[in-house]
């Protein structure tokens, strides 16, 4: 005799307070990069010859980390042949998420958020959407009857960000400056 269990109710109602928190947090950053006055200094380069190819090497490191992250993704969802333990997406989603962190407190504190130049304003935008984005994934990982589709799109909204942040700063340097260290 197999047990019946009553089919997961899934509505977008567990959503609200993920995505209200993802949107405040996004605000918020918008916010203080408009108001705080930049410094122009935030952290040392760590042994990079300065802050920006600092910047654009642990970017460039966690956009590889967010293709990981996809990668093991679609393997969790079983959309490619092989299998990937989902502790590899667990960890290159915080290793990604703690590379980002000193680049955008340099870009918040230092530089604030810009619109003077369309490639900043937009990377300086992406850069608060993305941390939305993880905030309202990372809070609605753990509730229950979630509509299927949910996790798949925050997590593609963020990688998207990302990417984005990755084209609008690493990408501009390494073309425009060059690739140096
Ligand atoms: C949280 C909001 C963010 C704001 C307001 C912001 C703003 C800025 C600004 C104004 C610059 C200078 C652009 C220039 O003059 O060339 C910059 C540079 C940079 N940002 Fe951000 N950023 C943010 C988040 C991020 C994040 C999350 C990353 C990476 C994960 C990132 C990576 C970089 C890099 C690599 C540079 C140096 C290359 C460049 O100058 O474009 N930023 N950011």
């Amino acid at each position: 005799m197999t047990a019946v269990y009553p089919q997961q109710r899934r509505s977008a109602v567990p959503l609200l307070v993920p995505l209200l928190a993802g949107g405040l947090v996004m605000v918020a950053l918008g916010v203080y990069g408009r108001l705080h006055t930049p410094t122009g200094f935030a952290i040392g380069p760590a042994g990079f010859s300065g802050a920006l190819p600092m910047k654009a090497w642990l970017t460039t490191g966690a956009f590889v980390l967010a293709i990981v992250q996809v990668v093991s993704a679609l393997s969790m969802w079983g959309k490619i042949g092989i299998r990937i333990p989902a502790g590899v997406h667990r960890w290159s989603g915080r290793l990604a998420f703690l590379l980002s962190v000193p680049v955008a407190f340099h870009c918040l504190y230092a530089l604030g958020l810009q619109y003077d130049v369309p490639r900043v304003l937009v990377h300086s935008l992406l850069g608060c959407f993305f941390y939305g984005v993880f905030t309202a994934k990372m809070l609605a990982l753990p509730r229950r009857g979630l509509p299927g589709w949910a996790l798949p799109v925050l997590g593609g909204l963020a990688f998207t960000a990302l990417v984005g942040l990755w084209l609008t700063s690493s990408f501009w340097f390494f073309t425009a400056i060059g690739v140096t260290l």
